[in-house]
């Protein structure tokens, strides 16, 4: 019998400090129409003091394993997709783990940029749908405000802090990840990166009075290639799990830019009333954006049973990810 890996609880966290586009008007050269009308962004999520990955994955992580109605033992691994971990070292998933009185589950990172929680989603399906493991914890996780210069305009308008959580765990029914894929680009890792600070090159006086450890980036060249990767990535796993567009309920892309989910969506031919879209308020939130918004989603009754949903994201490395799942639980199946 096959085994499936259905979605059983959600939940997610974000700072509570607002930070609108009139705000960033005052550190930086920008203002709130140019933010507006090329991203869509109109307010962010910034941490406050005592607030790190680790505490805001562990808050989303509580809410989901609530939501699944399951104990924290019942847990078997954790995976934490971040590309902005507590610490260089150890891994963040192992202070997560602790945090939420998992006991001895395995727990790792896993850095995919933004597009680290659907590279999780197909990783867990993966891991149950083989039998190794039975119930994950699987949370998408950024500070990506830790990485950013606020005197760069050009990156520091689109970024937030947030995280969003899913318990995975074996079905025998069709649901969950019916079909999904992951791709990388290496070359790409030039058109979006922070230089300083790991092992190429540490982190100096120097580098730091230079600001070589925020990162920067190539704007108009990853929305191409985005846009791109995107569509097509998308196209591979609808076809995958033998469905066509018309029969998918909802798309939850990737929350970077408006301009590049309505591009999206034009090119697979999806209406702008099955794509959610919730950038307005929470910016780019990196690995978290993509969990956040499936939340958001299910909170606001866009999703049901037997639905649906095409994940897709993209991201530094450069790397994207798709994935297409059924909705639904097995016990109200
Ligand atoms: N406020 C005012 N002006 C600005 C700002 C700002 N915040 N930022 C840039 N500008 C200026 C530029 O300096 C430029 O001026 P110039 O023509 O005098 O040189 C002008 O606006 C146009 O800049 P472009 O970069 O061409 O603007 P574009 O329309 O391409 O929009 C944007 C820029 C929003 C960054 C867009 O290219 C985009 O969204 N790209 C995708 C980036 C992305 O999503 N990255 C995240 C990857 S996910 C991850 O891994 C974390």
């Amino acid at each position: 019998m096959p085994r499936y890996a259905a979605i059983t609880g959600w939940g997610m966290a974000v700072p509570e400090r607002v930070v609108s586009n009139a705000d960033l008007s005052r550190v930086v050269d920008t203002s709130d129409e140019w933010i507006r009308t090329r991203t869509g962004i109109l307010e962010r999520r910034i941490v406050g003091t005592g607030e790190y990955t680790s505490t805001l994955a562990t808050r989303a992580g509580q809410r989901a394993i609530a939501c699944a109605d399951i104990q924290p033992a019942d847990i078997d691994l954790v995976i934490l997709a971040t590309c902005t971990p507590d610490r260089p070292f150890p891994a963040t998933a192992c202070r997560v783990q602790a945090d939420l009185g998992i006991p001895k589950a395995g727990a790792f990172d896993l850095n995919a940029a933004c597009s680290g929680f659907v590279y999780g989603m197909h990783v867990a399906s993966a891991m149950i749908r083989s039998g190794l493991h039975h119930t994950i914890l699987l949370i998408g996780v950024d500070i990506f405000t830790h990485l950013l210069n606020w005197n760069d305009r050009n990156t520091c308008v689109l970024f937030g802090d947030g995280a969003g959580a899913v318990v995975l765990q074996a079905a025998e029914h069709p649901l969950g990840v019916l079909a999904s894929i992951l791709g990388s680009w290496g070359d790409g890792e030039e058109l979006m990166a922070a230089e300083a600070g790991g092992t190429r090159l540490p982190l100096t006086p120097e580098l730091l009075e230079q600001g070589q450890h925020h990162v920067y980036m190539h704007g108009r060249e990853i929305y191409k290639h985005a846009v791109r990767e995107m569509c097509s990535s998308s196209q591979h796993v609808i076809a995958e799990a033998g469905l066509t567009i018309d029969s998918i309920n909802l798309v939850v892309p990737h929350q970077a830019n408006a301009r590049i989910i309505e591009a999206v969506a034009k090119r697979l031919n999806v209406s702008h009333d099955r794509v959610f879209m919730n950038l307005d308020r929470f910016g780019n939130t990196s690995a978290a954006s993509v969990p956040i918004a499936l939340c958001e989603a299910v909170d606001q009754g866009r999703l049901r049973a037997g639905d649906h949903v095409l994940l897709t994201a993209f991201g530094g490395g450069l790397t994207w990810a798709s994935s297409v799942v059924r909705w639904g639980q097995e016990d109200r199946y």
